[in-house]
């Protein structure tokens, strides 16, 4: 047996839906630069859904499914407000509110093809009402219902603050949400995807997803990198602050990558709105911290930034809380999650590694009353 720690470079299936290839990341054979610059998040869904860029009236009859179905069961907000509000994570509630819904989704274990895509389409439209739900419940307000006539991001905003949100939130919130959609065999999608391979239903897979999405070394990083920045707090600290994490081998959040090498293409469209939003809203230090760390990590390590570096600027900077930034990882991941799992069940094989076993042979059984 050849033990592959972590699976690092083992192909685990084929897939038409993102690639990565020399550093390139491309959706459906569409380079993620000219989507981030071009493609709205709804375009994104559909070519992901798809493998096509959709039409005018696709793109319509698409928005009209996500907006009709964007309300959430009135049980899943009461749940919410029976939470330990201040101890509950909102990842933790995000995936709970998941499998929530799949007990009030009459038709969550009907596992034919139609009856899937109507719980994509169902799960995409409700993950940001659950998101910002939580978010107002928490504060002692009552959710916001979604709007029909907004876009998916700006409802987003809207859904979160109760005001309709400006033009400039919106489209680098969309692009973020655009940035965010897939990203090949990554661990989030990856657990998806076993999940239901043993044929387990839609919501199994996505609360299989949002779980693995929690953790600070995937998700949960975008976080991180906040709480980073907040505690170095100035430029002037950012040396001797990285200098000592390093020297004490400790991970910095926002770095590295496992597929990529010379750098994360999400990352400098980011950067850019980083830059952009921070010196907006007159707090530019975000920006200034951030590209140092950046410069230092570059010249002693070197590990390039990834996609949850920036965006943590850049989703401080539109006003949401931090412990937000993986639930919105998550509402833009749903639709790359959603797509691999219509995708593992066209061609479904139960995925099944093996482990080395290194643990002790040949024991006997000892009697409870002969053990030390
Ligand atoms: C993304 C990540 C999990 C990839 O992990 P991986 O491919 O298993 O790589 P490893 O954790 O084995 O790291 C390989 C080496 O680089 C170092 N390294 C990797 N990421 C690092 C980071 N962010 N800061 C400092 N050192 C890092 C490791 O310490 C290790 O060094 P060593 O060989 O001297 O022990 C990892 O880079 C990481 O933890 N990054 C920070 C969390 C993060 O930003 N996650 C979001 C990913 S999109």
């Amino acid at each position: 047996m050849t033990v592959t720690r972590g699976l690092e470079g083992v192909v685990a299936t084929t897939s038409t839906i993102s690639s990565i290839i020399d550093d390139t990341l491309t959706y459906v054979g569409y380079d993620i630069d000219d989507l981030a610059e071009n493609a709205t998040f709804e375009e994104v869904v559909y070519l992901l859904w798809h493998r096509k860029l959709p039409n005018k009236q696709e793109l319509e009859e698409l928005k009209k499914q996500l907006a009709e179905n964007a309300s959430i069961p009135k049980e899943v907000i009461d749940h919410f407000k029976m939470y330990p509000i201040d101890k509950v994570h909102p990842m933790a509630a995000l995936r709970t509110a998941i499998s929530l819904l799949g007990i009030y989704d009459e038709e969550a274990d009907v596992m034919d093809a139609e009856a899937n895509y109507r719980k994509a389409i169902r799960l995409q439209a409700k993950v940001s009402t659950i998101v910002t739900a939580f978010s107002r419940i928490r504060k002692g307000l009552e959710p916001v219902e979604p709007r029909k006539d907004l876009s998916f991001a700006a409802n987003f905003l809207y859904m979160l603050t109760g005001e309709e949100p400006n033009e400039i939130a919106v489209e680098a919130f969309d692009k973020a949400l655009v940035l965010h959609a897939d990203h090949e065999l990554n661990a989030s999608t990856f657990t998806a995807r076993v999940c239901v391979a043993t044929l387990s239903d839609v919501y199994s897979g996505i609360t299989a997803a949002v779980g693995a999405l929690k953790g600070p070394l995937h998700g949960g990083a975008n976080e991180a990198v906040m709480k980073m920045l907040t505690e170095i707090g100035t430029v002037e600290n950012v040396e001797q602050y990285i200098q000592k994490k390093l020297e004490n081998k400790e991970k910095i959040m926002g770095f590295g990558h496992r597929v990529y090498r010379e750098g994360d293409p999400r990352a400098k469209h980011l950067k850019k709105m980083s830059e952009k939003l921070t010196k907006l809203v007159g707090e530019p230090h975000w920006y200034e911290m951030s590209a140092k760390i950046e410069e230092i990590m570059n010249s002693t390590k070197p590990l390039p930034p990834n996609v949850d570096f920036y965006s943590a600027s850049v989703y401080h900077c539109l006003g949401i809380d931090h412990d937000l930034f993986t639930p919105i990882f998550a509402v833009s991941r749903m639709s790359g999650w959603l797509a691999h799992i219509l995708e593992q069940y066209e061609n479904n094989r139960l995925i099944r590694p093996r482990a080395e076993y290194t643990g002790p042979q040949k024991q006997k059984y000892v009697p409870i009353e002969q053990r030390i």
